[in-house]
């Protein structure tokens, strides 16, 4: 652990985002999101879960930023929930939403811990759903209208602005698998809705820009390597098109102005003569969410991955190395701004043992990753701070409260908070490393 060097201006956070952990779904004048729908339509989630609760971190904000602070961290990852502040997703402002993420970021800054902002963590207001959502066009200038307001609200005491999280779940899961909310199995309107994710986080980008927000402005992306079963050449355009699809997909059009072509993608959105031009924007800063790779196999049935590492309780492989090549890759590709791991975490079987949660794996899952980070600083990439999700145990979407990913245990009986043994690690790790 203590070959583990960062610059000494690095940060080091936690994340969250608002559906996971505030809960108060039907306080104050929120609106209902297209979360609250999809997680109440039985089938949806595991258990029923939905995030009415969740961490109730709504009414206990205080004291979490009370543990936040208690993790030693000077940076904090947090979404805004768009119904809140908006109920309709146009139209009136609710100034009690408003004044909620008020009252957050003054408490993070007055404890010392950086507020970063995301506009967008998947909780679309269900009255813009209901006229097309993303697959309208419209919703992009309405989410540049929520964006100025949000940014001319918080954008001289946050220390970044993200547009979206993670672009490709909410197209993707949300829209061709159906996984996620809202819930379709419609390959061709997902491409159309990333398509609309994009021009909307360029939309916000001017529209912030020219009101003159400080705060760094840019998006956050998940990402992976990918690795190709075999060398044959069915995996290797198996491999490509993996790519293109998860990182090339947001990247290109950021970056070059245009879709990525690969063996097997066929289809493309309607794009609009100035759209490349408005996605395009310079990036103060681009956050990466990083988790595994993905092993790509054309086999029927694929064959599986190595899981040398094992896998954490999601399934999901754990490949240290493949953050050190994403990023190495990205580098040489694209002429990147500062990056943050805006996300990176284990989730576990973790329980409650006397008070203690023994949660070895986790530390090993962000020491490894640490140092595949490291490597990849090492090898030339501008990493600025490291965030890791969750702060809390919390709710995974459709996987409901089953998934603990957090450094904190939730008791979701009582709401009682408890250090994992891996909070207390980070929190050491942190201190050596200033
Ligand atoms: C990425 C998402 O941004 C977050 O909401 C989710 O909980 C984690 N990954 C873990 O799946």
């Amino acid at each position: 652990m203590s070959d583990l060097k960062f610059p000494p201006d690095f940060s080091w956070g936690v994340a969250t985002s608002a559906y996971q952990i505030e809960g108060a779904a039907n306080e104050d004048g929120r609106g209902p999101s297209i979360w609250d729908t999809f997680s109440h339509t039985p089938g949806k989630t595991i258990n029923g879960d939905t995030g009415d609760v969740a961490c109730d971190h709504y009414h206990r904000y205080e004291q979490d930023v009370d543990v936040i602070a208690g993790l030693g961290v000077d940076a904090y990852r947090f979404s805004i929930a768009w119904p809140r502040v908006q109920p309709d997703g146009k139209g009136a402002w609710n100034e009690k939403g408003l004044a909620f993420y008020d009252k957050l970021v003054d408490r993070l800054l007055t404890k010392g811990i950086k507020p970063h902002a995301t506009l967008y963590h998947w909780d679309l207001p269900q009255a813009l759903q209901e006229q097309g959502g993303w697959g309208s066009r419209d919703t992009t200038d309405r989410f540049a209208e929520y964006a100025d307001v949000m940014g001319r609200r918080l954008g001289d005491r946050v220390a970044t602005i993200c547009t979206h999280n993670e672009p490709w779940c909410t197209a993707y899961l949300g829209n061709h698998t159906g996984q996620f909310a809202p819930g379709f199995q419609d390959p061709k309107l997902a491409i159309q809705v990333a398509h609309h994710l994009l021009l909307s986080h360029g939309k916000a980008l001017q529209a912030m820009r020219a009101s003159g927000v400080k705060a760094p402005l840019g998006i956050v992306l998940n990402q992976s390597s990918v690795t190709p079963a075999t060398n044959s050449q069915a995996d290797l355009e198996c491999a490509q098109r993996h790519y293109a699809s998860f990182v090339r997909w947001y990247m290109d059009p950021i970056f070059l102005k245009s879709y990525p072509k690969a063996p097997g993608i066929s289809i493309y959105p309607e794009v609009h003569e100035n759209d490349f031009n408005v996605i395009a924007q310079p990036l103060d800063f681009l956050g990466i969410n990083y988790y595994t790779r993905i092993w790509a196999s054309a086999a029927v049935p694929p064959v599986p991955a190595p899981n040398v590492l094992g896998v954490n309780d999601m399934g999901w492989e754990n490949h240290p190395q493949g953050l050190t090549e994403l990023l190495t890759q990205i580098n040489r590709d694209y002429d990147l701004p500062p990056i943050f791991i805006t996300e990176n975490g284990y989730a576990g079987a973790d329980s409650l043992d006397q008070g203690q949660v023994h949660d070895v794996e986790r530390i090993t899952y962000v020491r490894t990753h640490l140092e595949a980070l490291q490597k990849a600083m090492e090898a030339g990439v501008d990493v600025r701070g490291y965030f890791y999700w969750s702060l809390f145990d919390n709710y995974e979407w459709n996987s409901g409260y089953a998934k603990r990913f957090g450094l904190v245990h939730v008791d979701y009986d009582n709401q009682q908070r408890t250090l994992k043994d891996s909070a207390v690690w980070y929190r050491d790790l942190i201190r050596k490393g200033r």
